[in-house]
C-alpha cells in the first residue's frame, strides 16, 4: 500500500505491506502521531481506502486541530464517511477490541492506526498476556483486511529496547523506529525499517524532516546518530 509518506515506501521495499501490523516506535516526539495519522488520512483521501485511529492518548479535537498545519482536513473526511475516530475511555478495556471492529465494519476501513498500544498493557498482569492481546488484536485486523500501525515507545533511561514493554516487536510483522538524537548542538531526526515481514528493506538508517506537509523521508540519503 501507499503510504503517503514520501520517501518511506521506497525504504520498505515498494510500500506497506499489506494485511499486517506495524510498530512505530520512537522516543516521545519523535512524530509518531503524525507519521500514523499521514497514513491515514492520505489513504482515505487519496486512494479509497478508509481509516479508523483508535487513540488512548490525546482527545480527537487536538488531533484534528494539529493536522491543520499540514493542510490536513479530517473534519471533511469524516463527514464523508470515510474516517473514524475511537476515542476510547479505559474504564471497559475488555469492549475495546468490540467497539474498533464495528467501526472497521461501519466505515469499510482498510486503514488502523493504534496509538498506543502502551495503554493496553496497563491492563494486564504481565507481559506474556499483553503478547496474547495484542496478537488477538492482530487476528482481528487480519480477518477484516485491515492493514495497522500500532504505536509504542522508547522510554529513555530504562534498560535499552526498542518498545515499552519489550514484547510489541516480537508481535508485530513489520517495526520502524524513530529517532530523535542530539550531535554537537543540532537535533537530528533518523528512522530506520527494523523488520518487515516477508520481504527485504532499506539497511540504513534514513533522516527524516517534519515540515507543513507532513513527514518526508530521504530514502537516498543515510543518517548518523550515536548509539544505533
Ligand atoms: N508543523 C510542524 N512543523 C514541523 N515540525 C512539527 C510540526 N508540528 C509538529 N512538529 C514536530 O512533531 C513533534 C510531535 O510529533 P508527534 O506528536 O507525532 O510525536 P510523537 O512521537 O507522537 O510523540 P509522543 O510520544 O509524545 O506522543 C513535535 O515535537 C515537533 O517537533
Ligand atoms: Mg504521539
Amino acid at each position: 500500500m501507499k503510504s503517503g509518506v514520501p520517501g518511506l515506501d521506497e525504504i520498505l521495499n515498494g510500500g506497506v505491506p499489506k494485511n499486517q501490523l506495524i510498530l512505530i516506535t520512537g522516543t516521545s516526539g519523535t512524530g509518531k502521531t503524525i507519521l500514523g495519522t499521514q497514513f491515514l488520512y492520505s489513504g482515505a483521501k487519496d486512494f479509497n481506502e478508509n481509516s479508523v485511529f483508535l487513540s488512548f492518548e490525546e482527545p480527537s479535537d487536538l488531533i484534528k486541530e494539529n493536522c491543520k498545519q499540514f493542510g490536513w482536513n479530517i473534519d471533511s473526511l469524516e463527514k464523508q464517511g470515510k474516517f473514524a475516530f475511537i476515542r476510547y475511555d479505559p474504564y471497559r478495556i475488555e469492549d475495546v477490541f468490540d467497539i474498533l471492529e464495528s467501526t472497521i465494519r461501519e466505515v469499510g476501513a482498510s486503514r488502523v492506526l493504534i496509538d498506543s498500544i502502551s495503554a493496553l498493557g496497563l491492563y494486564v498482569r504481565d507481559k506474556t498476556e499483553l503478547r496474547s492481546m495484542i496478537y488477538n488484536l492482530s487476528r482481528i485486523l487480519r480477518k477484516l483486511n485491515c492493514t495497522a500501525m500500532i504505536v509504542s515507545e522508547i522510554v529513555h533511561g530504562t534498560e535499552p529496547r526498542i518498545s515499552r514493554y519489550g514484547v510489541e516487536e516480537f508481535v508485530s510483522d513489520s517495526v520502524i523506529v524513530m529517532y530523535y538524537e542530539r550531535i554537537d548542538s543540532v537535533f537530528n531526526r533518523a528512522m530506520q525499517v527494523w523488520k518487515l515481514r516477508g520481504s527485504s528493506h532499506s539497511q540504513k538508517l534514513h533522516p527524516y524532516n517534519i515540515s507543513k506537509k507532513g513527514i518526508f523521508v530521504d530514502h537516498l540519503s543515510e543518517a548518523f546518530i550515536k548509539g544505533t
